[in-house]
């Protein structure tokens, strides 16, 4: 969370450091700022709340005299999202600018330090402190590099910095320990940002900095050392992406173009993986080496992943007999652990930078856990972690909301399960099935995706409503839980996921005329008619009932409004119902007026446990 860029070079600076914080604002919209060091003076701006803001601020501001500056854009951890709390943060003689991203875990201690040395502090952030500390140092060094070496040595916890200082002019120092950073290198100067989407367009190659490490950036030349000051090697690689790949297209929001996006991913995974339709490689896994000896697996991940993880065990289970425990990866940390030798533990991450799913996963290998990770950024920290990575080649997802990364998890989590099947001697004619079915779902998604004009209209009808119920049993159970969470992060509407069969245990309770309920029935499943009597039971109560029906002979006299969607098995069935929940949940928050890329609270990555 947080997101930080620098940028020294000959282009307008305040521009590439806008339009960096822009492609960064997935990271937090609480406050953003920007430092710029002139000639004489270093300038700094910030504002509360959106980056628009900073923007409007920023158009009466000289900065043309500037070569280099720093842009951070902020959620909140420690302190409110107000001015003060913005970044950057000065050094007491105003000479030295910082943006951070991360904790400061010991801030505490050093703040009482620093104050007892004199240290005035104007914040209520953690940040403060590692900007003090480096004035403190450089009182005693004279030199930004030897001041940031020794400053770092006092600082536990998370941190990106960029860091600069008024008396060494064409030098921003980018430091890494736990938090991710990226150094591009261009012709018309060099940037550091938390991430790839910032460096698009201004620079041809980049070098991730390592933990531990810092860089110092010229408008010429990049240098890399480690904390110790010792001097780095780095061979830069080519930025591939172009900036068409981070737009929006002709579509109003990002999360409208990546529901859209869908079909194709599919499409592309499944050649990835399945190159001549028949055999599946893991990615250049060596699948027997690894798989053969496992004994259970567990799955940590959080939020859209763990849906696509409670998903996956289903079908797991069911093809292969090995037990799977799924848990949020926030819980896991905490709880004993039955990881073993034999455990094969499955993380997944789309951005490959959520600190809970990271711990778990570094507490897993202290058992000896193999561990393989689902990821969407083959460049993230996650990485570091895993003996093997499956990635989901869902191209960068902008929106807060996940969702082409969650059906993109769901294929790669079918594909692993196949394969696991065949690897342990247990594929039947049921694994042969799904496997050859999948190739039919990029198809049937399009055919839902193109209902959404219907979709829209059933929005419509449920928008003023302030609470929903999901229900669902099996596979479908963990549809509606992302379901829910769709439609809660981004209309703040209050909407719960329950076990169908669990309703009348206490759920039920809630039923009355004002409760819409979205129900999955999928034709064939063994639960249809549980289901539909479950439905019942909520339509004798008056509640207002949307079902997503997968068989095209169902008659209705029961659904208030039914969404049919194709024939398909249930195993696959998810794939097809998240894209309408997805579409529903779009249209209602588009109705309610809200940002539906940026939902109030949420940052896409988060990087604090
Ligand atoms: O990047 P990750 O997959 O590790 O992120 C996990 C969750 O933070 C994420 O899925 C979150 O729940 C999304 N906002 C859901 O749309």
């Amino acid at each position: 969370m947080c997101g930080i860029v620098g940028y020294v070079g000959n282009n307008a600076v305040k521009d590439v450091l806008l339009e960096g914080l822009q492609r960064l604002e997935y990271r937090g919209y609480d406050s953003s700022g920007m430092a710029f060091v002139g000639a004489h003076q270093t300038q700094v701006y910030r504002a509360c709340g959106k980056l628009d803001n900073l923007r409007k601020i920023l158009e009466n501001a000289h900065t043309e005299s500037s070569f280099q500056g720093i842009g951070h854009i902020r959620w909140a951890t420690h302190g409110a999202a107000t001015e003060s709390n913005a970044h950057p943060h000065r050094s007491t003689d105003g000479k030295i600018s910082l943006v951070h991203n991360g904790i400061i875990e010991n801030y505490q201690a050093l703040k009482e330090e620093l104050q007892a040395q004199g240290f005035c502090f104007q914040s209520q952030t953690d940040t403060e402190t590692a900007v003090y500390l480096i004035e403190r140092e450089y009182q005693k060094y004279q030199s930004l590099e030897k001041a940031v070496i020794a400053a770092v040595q006092y600082l536990k916890g998370a941190f990106a910095f960029c860091i600069m200082h008024q008396d060494e002019p064409d030098k921003i120092i980018a430091v890494r320990k736990n938090a991710p950073l990226v150094i591009g290198l261009g012709k018309n100067g060099n940037m550091v940002a938390s991430d790839i989407p910032a460096l698009i367009g201004f620079v041809d190659r980049i070098v991730y900095l390592q933990d531990n490490e810092f860089a110092v950036l010229h408008q010429k030349d990049v240098s890399f050392y480690d904390f110790d000051g010792h001097s780095l090697l780095k061979s830069p690689e080519p930025l591939a992406l172009e900036a068409e790949q981070i737009s929006k297209g002709h579509y109003a929001h990002y999360m409208l173009k990546e529901i859209h996006e869908q079909p194709d991913i599919l499409r592309r995974l499944l050649s990835f993986y399945m190159p001549d339709g028949q055999n599946i490689c893991l990615n250049g896994i060596d699948a027997k080496k690894m798989l053969r000896n496992i004994e259970q697996i567990e799955i940590v991940a959080c939020g859209t992943s763990y849906n696509a993880g409670l998903a996956a065990k289903n079908v797991i289970e069911k093809l292969t007999d090995i037990p799977v425990r799924v848990e949020a990866a926030s819980e896991y940390i905490y709880q004993k652990q039955l990881t073993n030798a034999q455990t094969l533990v499955l993380g997944i991450s789309q951005s490959g930078e959520t600190a809970d799913t990271i711990t778990a996963l570094k507490q897993a290998r202290l058992k000896n856990a193999q561990i393989l990770v689902l990821t969407n950024r083959e460049d993230s920290s996650i990485v570091q972690c895993a003996d093997a990575i499956l990635p989901l080649k869902a191209g960068i997802e902008v929106s807060v909301a996940a969702t082409k990364s969650y059906t993109a998890q769901l294929v790669v989590l079918y594909l692993f399960a196949f394969k696991l099947a065949e690897v342990l001697g247990v594929a039947n004619a049921e694994t042969n099935y799904l496997k050859h079915a999948l190739f039919e779902l990029p198809v049937q998604m399009e055919q839902v995706l193109s209902a959404e004009k219907a979709l829209e209209e059933v929005s419509a009808l449920y928008a003023s409503y302030s609470d929903f119920v999901f229900i669902g049993r099996g596979i479908s159970y963990a549809g509606v839980l992302e379901g829910a969470l769709k439609l809660k992060e981004i209309s703040y509407i209050n909407a719960n996921a329950y076990m169908a069969g669990e309703l009348k245990h206490g759920p039920i309770a809630l039923i009355d005329e004002n409760m819409p309920c979205v129900a999955i029935l999928i034709k064939n499943s063994s639960t249809f008619d549980k289901i539909i009597s479950n439905c019942e039971e909520i339509k004798a109560r008056h509640g207002k009932l949307i079902g997503l029906v997968s068989d095209e002979t169902y008659q209705n006299k029961l659904f208030d409004n039914l969404i049919r969607i194709p024939n398909v098995c249930e195993e696959l069935s998810p794939l097809l119902t998240a894209p309408v929940l997805q579409l529903l949940a779009y249209h209602i928050a588009l109705k309610l007026g809200r940002e539906v890329d940026k939902p109030r609270n949420l940052a896409k990555s988060v990087t604090v446990e």
